[in-house]
């Protein structure tokens, strides 16, 4: 049974973490947007800046896609700053300014997936749902089923209904935030502190390392010292890949109101000539997709 222990745990070890202490679904909703691929620290700062700016929904959605943009900076993947101002416009629009409370309801706003949804309906609307992190997916995974390589691989609907199955009625909140804890504290990817984990005596990965230490379980080296986060490892795209392009044009475009192509060019590469023009309006054109820019003839910006 890990129910009983991992919501002492959590009561006792949670960080206090600023998305811990509302229940507002637009405040939720920044917090869940901005973690989806940042680190916890990096965005407790830019979490509470954004509210600053920005503290309602209606604030969000009537400003200017250009200022969300920039107070994005620092974040890196650019499209959810637009993505979270389009769900915020489509609350709005479409629901009168009031968050949908359903998953189903949710998932139906541009920009927000099963995670999502099921983040904000459990830990704005207190809803007894399952979903899905890495972290969760992780914990699940192992003491519910057992070794990182265990075959065959569970899928996530499996986990899914496994999860769900175990959530304390009333305590779904709880629950889910200390699932994602123990992942980031204890469950970690590559060093798990099993010897600290307030669950090991319920869980599948453990018995079964206890069972067979001597064969490659993957459940990681216990308590080894932690390589690299995998969430550190993805936030930094390949310097020269066309992500990295991407993030540098939005970059320059933050800091200046218009740029001429000509201009733009330069900024990303010192040996810029009129023959990556091609290649530069291709970059230019994909951010204008995702709605992150907009290319009149040869000059960029931010979107208004
Ligand atoms: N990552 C995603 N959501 C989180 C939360 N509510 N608390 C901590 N880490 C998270």
């Amino acid at each position: 049974m890990i129910r009983t222990p991992l919501l002492a745990w959590f009561a006792a070890h949670a960080r206090d973490l600023p998305w811990r202490h509302t229940r507002d679904p637009y405040r939720i909703l920044v917090s869940e947007i901005m973690l989806q691929q940042t680190q916890v620290d990096r965005v407790i700062p830019k979490y509470l800046a954004f509210l600053t700016i920005f503290p309602s929904l209606e604030s969000l959605a009537a400003a200017p896609t250009s200022e969300v943009i920039r107070l994005w900076a620092g974040l890196g993947y650019n499209r959810r700053a637009v993505n979270l101002q389009r769900a915020a416009r489509a609350v709005r629009d479409l629901h009168d300014g009031e968050f949908p409370r359903t998953v189903a309801a949710l998932q139906a706003l541009p920009g927000i997936g099963p995670y999502t949804a099921g983040a904000v309906a459990c830990f704005a609307f207190e809803q007894d749902v399952a979903f899905m992190d890495t972290n969760i997916r992780r914990v699940l995974r192992r003491a519910l089923v057992g070794p990182d390589d265990i075959l065959p691989a569970p899928s996530d609907r499996e986990l899914l209904a496994l999860g769900a199955a175990r959530i304390p009625p009333g305590q779904g909140w709880a629950w889910n935030q200390a699932l994602m804890e123990l992942g980031a504290l204890i469950c970690a990817a590559a060093a798990p502190a099993c010897r600290r984990c307030p669950i090991s005596a319920g869980c599948a990965a453990y018995a079964a390392q206890i069972a067979a230490p001597s064969e490659a379980i993957a459940l990681g080296a216990p308590d080894a010292r932690p390589t690299r986060r995998v969430a550190e490892r993805r936030e930094t795209p390949y310097l020269g890949s066309r992500r990295w392009h991407r993030g540098k044009i939005i970059d320059a475009l933050r800091e200046h109101t218009a740029l001429p192509l000509a201009r733009l060019g330069p900024l990303l590469k010192p040996d810029y000539a009129d023959t990556d023009t091609e290649w530069l309006r291709d970059l230019v054109d994909s951010l204008a997709r995702d709605g992150l820019a907009i290319r009149e003839d040869d000059e960029v910006r931010l979107p208004s």
